[in-house]
């Protein structure tokens, strides 16, 4: 017999940790949870009493009206939750390391380190301690020498794995229904009862039948590997893109009809400007770290394939704009509709809107942006960190961050859509149109818009993988 959980910590207040542990806390009244993280400032907005969250996701702000002040707490107090907790979610950021061994590549595991040795210092009590963070291969095993090394009479280590796969704009439909939760643990008795305790956290809205569990290592490797085929996915509809470019054939008919076959599935074929997001690149380049390690080059090579392709849509992208514009944009404005990585949330990790903006700066234009939900101050983070060489009054020179998709548009030359949002189908194009300069251009790198009507009013418009 299992005893239930009655507390949780999560150790880290992000985008995976504040909406899984806050969903957790809604659906299980009779558990008490607490997120912890080391940034104050990330925790107060939290707990801001006009609730102005540190993120943006569709239906988080009613989970968390719902559950903050009865059963779930933030908190940088770390030390005292972890005490108080039964079961630890470790939900740090893992990014991709920027030097030493495996620069570039590797994950970077200093943060899961420094979580997991706060819990082996202050644990005076057994506790179940869940890797939600996404890690490469085995990284349970350095977790539990790290906590078994350190830890105190009587207390002992249950290790798990537990991925997380929500995706961000929709993380909240995502945990009330999932595809699936995934559990990973050793095979061993102790390790059995421990995946039970946290299944039975789940069970009390998630269908027992998509409550998976399976070994270690098998989960660890299950998200890199969830991740890197759905990515493999978009970098080979775009890479059809450009195919169906110099060939006439339409890509979303491509997908559509590729999509119809059962065995291949309708959904992540939508071609684009390029996946961004946190996740993808940086899994992708760990799974090929693991891979090269491992001493499988050609393993390593097939999915380093992966992140070139993206790389090489970004870029064609923008040169297509270039192109286009009569093979100069030298101070001619483009408003660049959207710098969030996807639609429905203000993240900008690995935008591919922040390439994009670089190339035209790089080619001397001016640029304006117009994103909903991305705080300028993002952008202008995003934008600095992409060109170091440049004097942030140096980019403020060139760029400017427009209140509306309309008053980007103004006097520009071209309009990118980086972005999906649903707005940007629904502005009166007509009336942009006006405000132009002619010819007035259109690049849509989302296939978002309706491409017949605009030339109707008057654009040249040019979108990813379909023919003029
Ligand atoms: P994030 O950067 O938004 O949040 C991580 C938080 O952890 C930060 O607020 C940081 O201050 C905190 N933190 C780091 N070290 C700490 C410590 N020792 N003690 C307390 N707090 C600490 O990252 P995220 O997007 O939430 O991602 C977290 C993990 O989940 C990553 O491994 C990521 O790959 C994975 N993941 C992310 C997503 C996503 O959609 N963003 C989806 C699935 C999995
Ligand atoms: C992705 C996965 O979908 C999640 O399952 C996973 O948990 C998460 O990564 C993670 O590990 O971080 P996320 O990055 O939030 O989620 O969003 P996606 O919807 O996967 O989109 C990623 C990027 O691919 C976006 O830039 C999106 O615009 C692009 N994309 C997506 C396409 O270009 N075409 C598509 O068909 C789908």
């Amino acid at each position: 017999m299992v005893a239930p959980v009655k507390k949780i910590c999560c150790i880290g207040a992000g985008y995976v940790g504040g909406p899984t542990c806050a969903v957790i806390a809604l659906k299980c009244p009779q558990i008490e949870v607490t997120i912890v993280d080391l940034n104050k400032a990330r925790i107060d907005a939290w707990n801001s009493p006009d609730y102005q969250l540190p993120i943006y996701e569709p239906g988080l702000l009613e989970v968390v009206r719902q559950a903050r002040g009865r059963n779930l707490f933030f908190s940088t107090d770390v030390d005292a939750a972890i005490e108080a907790a039964d079961l630890i979610f470790v939900s740090v950021n893992t990014p991709t390391k920027k030097s030493g061994v495996g620069a570039g590549y590797a994950a970077d595991l200093a943060y899961v380190e420094s979580a997991t040795r706060r819990i082996a210092d202050v644990a005076t009590r057994s506790k179940i301690v869940v890797e939600k963070s996404t890690v490469p291969c085995r990284t349970a095993e350095s977790m539990r020498t790290i906590l078994e090394a350190n830890s105190k009479p009587n207390c002992r280590f249950d290790i798990l794995s537990n991925p997380e796969f929500l995706a961000e704009g929709t993380a909240i439909d995502d945990l009330f229904a999932p595809d699936r939760v995934l559990i990973g643990s050793l095979q061993t008795p102790e390790g059995v009862a421990a995946c039970e305790a946290l299944a039975s956290v789940y069970a009390n809205w998630v269908p027992r039948e998509r409550i998976l569990t399976v070994g270690l290592w098998s989960s660890e490797l299950s998200k890199l590997a969830a991740n890197a085929m759905l990515a493999q996915r978009i970098s080979s509809i775009n890479s059809l893109s450009a195919l169906c470019e110099n060939t006439g054939a339409n890509v979303e008919e491509l997908a559509h009809a590729m999509g119809r076959d059962t065995r291949i599935g309708p959904k992540f074929l939508r071609a684009s400007v390029g996946f961004g997001g946190s996740c993808f690149q940086k899994d992708i380049l760990n799974l090929v770290y693991i891979s090269e390690s491992v001493h499988l080059p050609e393993v390593a090579a097939y999915w380093r394939q992966v992140v070139e392709m993206n790389e090489y849509q970004k870029h064609r992208f923008a040169k297509t704009v270039v192109d286009t514009l009569f093979n100069t944009i030298t101070n001619k404005t483009i408003a660049v509709l959207g710098f969030a990585f996807k639609a429905d949330t203000g993240d900008t990790r690995e935008s591919p809107a922040i390439a994009l903006v670089r190339s035209f700066l790089l080619e001397s234009a001016k640029v304006t942006i117009y994103d909903p939900k991305v705080p300028h101050e993002q952008i202008w983070l995003d934008l600095s960190e992409t060109l170091p060489d440049w004097p942030i009054e140096k980019i403020q020179k060139s760029v400017t961050i427009a209140p509306s998709a309309l008053e980007a548009a103004k006097k520009s030359e071209a309009i990118v859509i980086a972005t999906e949002w649903k707005e940007f189908r629904e502005i009166d194009w007509k009336v942009i149109y006006d405000t132009m300069k002619k010819p007035a251009f259109v690049f849509d790198g989302r296939l978002i818009l309706d491409a017949p009507k605009l030339r109707e009013i008057g654009f040249r418009v040019k979108q990813i993988g379909r023919p003029e």
